[in-house]
């Protein structure tokens, strides 16, 4: 038997590894940092501003330039384009400051050099003078300034808002603050230029979006689109910190590539990177809410504040996406959510895993968990009334119906796989008994919309090509980022030719392949590419079909493809002979495939319409014991059960939900980002930012995927979106920590912790709790 039809082809919905788990692990897999440097590769630097708002009233480069090892200083004047990096193309994201500072971090100009430290060392060497201007630090500082917005705001509307909360047995008002994230990518930003012939560029970008590279640098070089190609093979992470924050340092390595005839690389340390890159926006969202007696909600009325920082970015689609999640699993009778997309003198937020998501969420938990207290009822209760019925009651804020409502049966499994009323009984009964030590446990549920809201975007793209041998060879315009997308796509391709996965080869990201593509991002990566890769492969067996009908002397219909190749009639005809025959006789075995989402449309101005494909739902349950003395608390057990539809790799998916619920626990328990009163960030190291670690990892750890489920709608092998449904499930922890404190004042008290919950607001928590009980 030849190795082609002796692998198993039986590829798709098994637990395959990631294509680069060895390389991982031992250190092989080739960043951008690795790739052997083109003879004379120069090193760039950036030099960031010292202040918050401020008018640059004299910069002296001299010092700069006489650094020794330095090639060239790059300020705006040196751009012959556009000195802008807008990926909202609102022109408000300069490369290189030149009248304005905008925030603490921004940066200023490039030194070009022989060595990347001569490089650093020279960017510290200018001197500049500053005219200092008022500046805003936060949310809350933007509203009482006016409120200047970065973008147009959004409003979702349904129902009587007013009449409901008028009308309401009951009311409550509040405000919750959710801080914001670092994304913490274990390989930070970098790029590599390569000038070539004319206008060309070759760019090496750690971006989640190679064709905005592409579109940016040509923007800020002045030249075409097609002379520039940008290649990813692999980022180090992402997390939504490379959709659009690479495109300053791709523009910056493509104009010192192009200015001194060199290879060019830039690579910012991780302070800088930390200081200088958007993160995850903090939101205040101040809510009311209307309910009756049992708990069940009537109306509700919610403003949500988000630090966009200092520029549009996509602080417009990420505080839309926040709207979006204010339901959770909930049905609202009467809703009215408006989103703030402030302007701030921070670094311009941007995306990160759930993309405005989480905190629409948090916000939505936030009044949930407080009806539950005023109520005195198990908060689980509250929302398991007010979840999203399957024929009524299912309609969202935007109007669009929820027509895959699984919510119930995910969560009534958990809390029974969980033990879940047991053990919060066994809670209480510890709490009573002990005075030092507390427990909490909380069951919260997620529903998370799958699709861009910008439609557009919901478009994949993919080039295959089968090789003389019957090896394949595949391109897709989605990045891989440690998610295990193209390990995903290399499945569903090996499906379709019926091979093992040994004979597909995934290669890098680039855009002189697979054109005009959309970041990969919105967990939308598998879906889209995807498909696009099995269009491709249709195309190619379409033809082969074809061609083994004529050669075999038998009816197109009576082709069928089988594990290792075609069965055309009688004759089994192996994948690599019907290659090599379809060769010889000239049919094409290359094809482009594409793919665009059905049935989303979105219409903003009306916050009306269809926006989402699909739902992708899930529920975890957290316990946690605090110590009221010091605040100091573990995450001690914690349950999840998640649905991915029909998985396209449970090895894979079960990574994701692992790593998404512990992302988001760090989000909400220990990570903190700190400004001081200059507008400086000072948590801008692993010293004073803190990540989960592999120790923070709950010592039971019970994740399941919700093995029944199916894609209602017909995606790639009936699956679900992954990537950042899971991060939401952490929410759990926080509703555990708050039913730790609350058991201070007897559970008669809204803890209202903001987040993310660090020791020290718990510890305050339980002195507001000590102070309500007196
Ligand atoms: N998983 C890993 N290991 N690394 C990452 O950077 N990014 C997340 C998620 N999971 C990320 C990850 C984010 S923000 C998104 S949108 C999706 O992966 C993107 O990939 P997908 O669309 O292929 O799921
Ligand atoms: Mo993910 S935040 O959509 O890159």
């Amino acid at each position: 038997m030849n190795r082609h039809t002796q692998a198993n082809p039986a590829t798709l919905h098994q637990p395959t590894r990631h294509d680069s788990a060895p390389k991982h692990v031992s250190g092989s897999a080739e960043y951008i940092d690795d790739i052997v440097e083109p003879e004379g590769t120069l090193h760039a630097y950036l030099a960031l501003s010292e202040r918050a708002h401020a008018e640059i009233s004299a910069i002296d480069l001299d010092a700069v330039r006489k650094s020794p090892g330095v090639v060239g200083v790059l300020t705006s004047a040196d751009i012959p384009g556009d000195n802008d990096v807008s990926p909202a193309h609102k022109h408000d994201e300069p490369v290189f400051a030149d009248k304005l500072v905008q925030f603490w971090g921004q940066p200023m100009f490039a030194v070009v050099a022989e060595t990347r430290e001569a490089a650093r060392r020279a960017a510290h060497q200018a001197r500049i003078e500053y005219r200092d201007l008022d500046w805003i630090p936060d949310v809350r500082t933007a509203q009482a300034a006016g409120g200047r917005m970065v973008t147009e705001p959004l409003k979702l509307e349904r129902g009587d808002v007013d009449a409901g909360l008028a009308s309401a047995p009951r009311r409550l008002k509040g405000e919750i603050r959710i801080g914001g994230q670092d994304h913490f990518y274990l390989e930070g930003h970098i790029a590599m230029v390569v000038p070539g012939e004319d206008e060309d560029v070759t760019v090496y970008s750690s971006t989640q979006h190679p064709s905005e590279v592409q579109l940016m640098v040509s923007h800020v070089l002045g030249i075409h689109q097609h002379a520039v190609t940008v290649n990813v093979r692999r980022m180090g992470g992402g997390f939504g910190g490379k959709e659009t924050q690479g495109n300053l340092f791709a523009a910056v390595a493509a104009l010192a590539a192009k200015r001194f005839n060199r290879a060019v690389k830039i690579r910012p340390d991780r302070d800088d990177d930390m200081t200088a890159t958007g993160k995850r926006h903090d939101f205040v969202v101040d809510y009311e809410v209307g309910f009756d007696d049992e708990g069940r909600i009537l109306a509700v009325d919610a403003v949500y504040g988000a630090n966009g920082g200092f520029s549009s970015d996509l602080t417009g689609p990420v505080s839309d996406r926040a709207l979006f999640h204010c339901d959770n699993a909930y049905f609202y009778p009467a809703v009215r959510a408006r989103s703030e997309p402030l302007y701030t003198n921070t670094v311009s937020n941007t995306a990160f895993r759930g993309f405005g998501g989480p905190q629409g969420m948090v916000g939505c938990e936030r009044w949930v968990e407080d009806i539950a207290y005023a109520l005195g009822k198990d908060p689980l209760e509250i929302r398991k009334l007010n979840f999203y019925g399957t024929d009524t009651n299912n309609v969202t804020p935007y109007h669009q119906a929820v027509g895959d409502n699984i919510i119930h049966r995910i969560v009534d499994e958990l809390e029974s796989s969980s033990d879940y009323q047991k053990r919060r009984e066994a809670v209480r009964t510890f709490n009573r008994e002990n005075a030092i030590l507390k427990k909490g446990i909380a069951l919260t549920p997620v529903k998370f919309g799958i699709s861009f809201t910008a439609t557009w975007y919901n478009q994949g793209g993919a080039l295959v090509h089968v090789y003389r041998d019957g090896s394949v060879h595949l391109s897709h315009g989605g990045t891989e980022m440690g998610q295990g997308l193209h390990i995903k796509v290399a499945q569903v391709l090996a499906d379709a030719f019926g091979l093992g996965i040994s004979e597909v080869k995934i290669t890098a990201t680039t855009t002189g392949k697979v054109p005009n593509t959309s970041a990969t991002a919105a967990s939308s990566g598998s879906d889209l590419n995807g498909m696009a890769a099995y269009d491709a492969a249709q195309q190619i067996k379409r033809r082969l079909v074809t061609h083994a009908a004529q050669v075999y002397k038998c009816e197109e219909d009576a082709c069928q493809w089988v594990a290792g190749g075609l069965q055309a009639g009688d004759e089994f005809v192996p994948f690599k002979e019907l290659i090599a025959s379809a060769y010889l006789n000239r049919v094409q075995l290359s094809a482009a495939g594409f793919y665009k989402t059905p049935k989303i449309h979105w219409d903003r101005a009306t916050g009306r319409g269809h926006p989402f494909y699909y739902f992708a739902y899930g529920a975890s349950v957290s316990e946690v014991t605090i110590d009221t003395l010091t605040g100091e608390y573990t995450v001690d057990r914690v349950d999840i059960l998640h649905d991915v539809g029909r998985s396209l790799n449970p090895a894979v998916d079960m990574g994701q939900v692992e790593g998404g619920f512990i992302q988001g626990m760090g989000w909400l328990t220990t990570e903190e980002l700190n400004w001081d009163d200059k507008g400086r960030l000072r948590t801008h190291a692993p010293s004073t930012y803190k990540i989960p670690l592999a120790s923070d990892v709950p010592p039971i750890f019970n994740v399941k995927l919700a093995e029944w489920s199916q894609n209602a709608e017909p995606t790639i092998g009936r699956s679900k979106a992954v990537g950042e449904p899971p991060l939401m499930l952490a929410i759990s922890v926080v509703e555990a920590l708050s039913m730790a404190v609350a058991s201070v004042a007897d559970y008669k008290v809204a803890p209202r912790l903001d987040t993310p919950v660090t020791p020290e607001r718990v510890l305050f928590g339980v002195e507001r709790m000590r102070e309500a009980k007196a």
